[in-house]
């Protein structure tokens, strides 16, 4: 059976089990797998990772750019949960190149995509060429324009080469964010104190604002952009759909 037939009966077998049992199905079938956090309220995934009792990865992609308040927090979840989490830098030259010729904030003239290109796309890409699988964080009400039909499990074909596919697990799919605040605050778990001050969807600082009630999340990301461009380019699927 080929990757993508395993994957379309996962997608069944799995389309209304609990995250928790996702994460376990993924983490018992996948050695060379990791979870990407974003600093942001996904830190649930660790939080059922670690109450697996099974090994876990988790990397995260630093674009240079986060808030403040974001390295905090990383630091804050490594040290709550005991665990490291791999950072992924981009490639020097690149940025070197960009920021030389263009300045620090040429996102808001020529849009995210070049910018996100380098600090999250090409990081993530290296990362993926090492795992056979990976986790996010991702939900379908994050995004009425882009995630609505995301799965709990897909094919993540990010370099269009059959052969160098990869298994990608959104367990957290169907959760609205109610439902992982609620999670949160069940069990106590850090959160990034932006999100006391208005910030829903977290990303890096120049390319975040708080929201106002009403609003949907993403309106707070790339705000200068039309909504259904609202992806950076690390969830592939969702720029094709
Ligand atoms: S983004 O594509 O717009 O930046 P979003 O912030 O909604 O993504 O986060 C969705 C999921 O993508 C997160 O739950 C996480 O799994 C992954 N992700 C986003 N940003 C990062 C990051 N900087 N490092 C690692 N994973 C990330
Ligand atoms: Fe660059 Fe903004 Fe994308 Fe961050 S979100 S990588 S600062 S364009």
């Amino acid at each position: 059976m080929s990757l993508s037939d395993h994957v379309s009966l996962w997608q069944t077998e799995l389309a209304q089990a609990r995250p928790q049992d996702i994460l376990r199905f993924a983490l018992q079938n996948f050695s060379d797998l990791a979870i990407a956090f974003s600093g942001a309220e996904d830190v649930v995934l660790i939080d059922m990772a670690k109450k697996s009792g099974l090994p876990f990865r988790i990397f995260s992609l630093d674009t240079g750019r986060l808030p403040p308040e974001t390295y905090r927090y990383m630091d804050q979840v490594r040290e709550h949960f005991g665990i490291d989490i791999e950072i992924c830098f981009p490639e020097p030259a690149a940025v070197e190149s960009l920021v030389t010729r263009k300045g620090f904030f040429s996102f808001y003239r020529d849009d995210h995509h070049e910018c996100c290109g380098i600090r999250k796309v090409a990081p993530l890409k290296r990362k993926l060429s090492t795992l056979q699988a990976w986790v996010t964080g991702q939900r379908m009400d994050q995004s009425p324009g882009t995630r609505l039909g995301i799965p709990v499990v897909q094919i993540d074909n990010h370099t269009g080469k059959d052969d160098q596919a990869l298994v990608k697990f959104n367990p957290l799919a169907s959760w609205s964010s109610s439902t992982v605040w609620d999670y949160l605050r069940a069990f106590e778990l850090p959160y990034n104190p932006l999100h006391a001050q208005g910030y829903v969807s977290l990303g890096c600082e120049p390319c975040t604002r708080p929201i106002l009630p009403g609003q949907h999340e993403r309106e707070g990301r790339w705000w200068w952009e039309d909504a259904t461009k609202k992806e950076c380019g690390l969830h592939i699927g969702n720029v094709q759909a």
